[in-house]
């Protein structure tokens, strides 16, 4: 950051991974009915908020993958920025810049953009003094992104309609993961674009329901009934752009892991291990198969956007 004024206010929010993401025939504003399993992960992106000397907001992005990430109005948190100064209807509010430090691949399934914008309104709201309640703040959220409530959230809890209906659920223990990334990300929208053009029209127009027994299994910490449950309607069509992820996922089943699946819109494998000390040696055993992207480790259910 430079050329700032003030001291910055800083925020903190994570990663999700869909243990369940079931999807319907697509609405007729373009995005499509979901019935999906959020839970965050320790894998934390941290946004730095102070206000700026400079004629318009600005931002500035660090850490993984820093490059790939858009600074012009696409950003979310330039996004949060704007939504911020509308609703609160104080159009005077001064220009602000973002330092983004980014822990979470971009274009990788796991809500990275989203747990910026996420972090961001956290920020600007104590930044501004707002005094907005976090139920305000994840109401707002939904018209960043369909990803940006749970981001606030976090947890795990059940999205429905486009993912930005939210009901918790109170899991049962610790979840270990083992996530295994790749430089080439996969485009949501065209995600759900080659899910449309597999189903062809066929297939039911509401999302399948969340299995029970994988509620049940998350309630409980179970993390072998976790495993056997994880499921992607979306997985198809990511395999469709990148076939050697189905590979991946066989394998990561085969090295110990109690289930593994694309997260989201992909490409990010999440795999999850019986305990903490299984997902290092898992972590190990997968660094040799998996040469194209890293090999991290997380744990759930995380906190959802916080102050820090
Ligand atoms: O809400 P968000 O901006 O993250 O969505 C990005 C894109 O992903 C949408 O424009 C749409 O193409 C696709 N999408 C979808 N159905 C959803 C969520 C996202 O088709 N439930």
């Amino acid at each position: 950051m430079s050329g700032g004024t003030g001291s910055g206010v800083g925020a903190v929010a994570p990663a999700k991974i869909n243990l369940a993401l079931r999807v319907g025939a697509r609405r007729d504003d373009g995005f499509h009915p979901l019935n999906t399993l959020f839970h965050a992960v320790d894998l934390l992106e941290r946004v730095t908020v102070r206000p700026s000397a400079g004629p318009a907001d600005a931002v500035e992005v660090r850490g993984r993958d820093a490059r790939a990430v858009p600074l012009d109005r696409s950003n979310l948190v330039l996004r949060a920025a704007e939504l911020l100064r509308d609703r609160a209807a104080r159009r005077e509010f001064s220009p602000v810049e973002f330092l983004i430090d980014k822990a979470i691949p971009v274009a990788g399934g796991l809500a990275g953009g989203s747990a910026d914008g996420a972090a961001a309104l956290v920020a600007l709201n104590e930044l501004w003094g707002l005094g907005l309640s976090r139920e305000r703040l994840i109401a707002l959220a939904g018209e960043l992104g369909s990803d940006v409530p749970f981001a606030l959230h976090g947890g795990t809890a059940v999205g429905h309609g486009r993912g930005e209906l939210l009901s918790p659920v109170a899991a049962g223990g610790t979840l270990h993961w083992v996530l295994l990334t790749d430089p080439r990300g996969v485009s949501t929208p065209e995600a759900f674009q080659m899910f449309d053009e597999l189903r062809a029209g066929a297939g039911p127009a509401s999302p399948p329901p969340i299995p029970g027994e994988l509620l049940d299994a998350v309630r409980s910490g179970d993390p072998w009934a976790v495993g056997a449950g994880l499921v992607n309607d979306l997985e198809p069509a990511v395999f469709a752009f990148r076939p050697e992820l189905e590979e991946l996922v066989a394998r990561a089943r085969l090295a110990g892991a109690c289930g593994a699946v694309v997260s989201g819109s992909g490409p990010t494998v999440a795999c999850l291990a019986p305990d903490s000390a299984a997902a290092d040696v898992l972590a190990d055993e997968l660094r040799s198969v998996h040469t194209a992207g890293d090999v991290l480790r997380a744990s759930g259910p995380a906190a959802g956007a916080a102050g820090a």
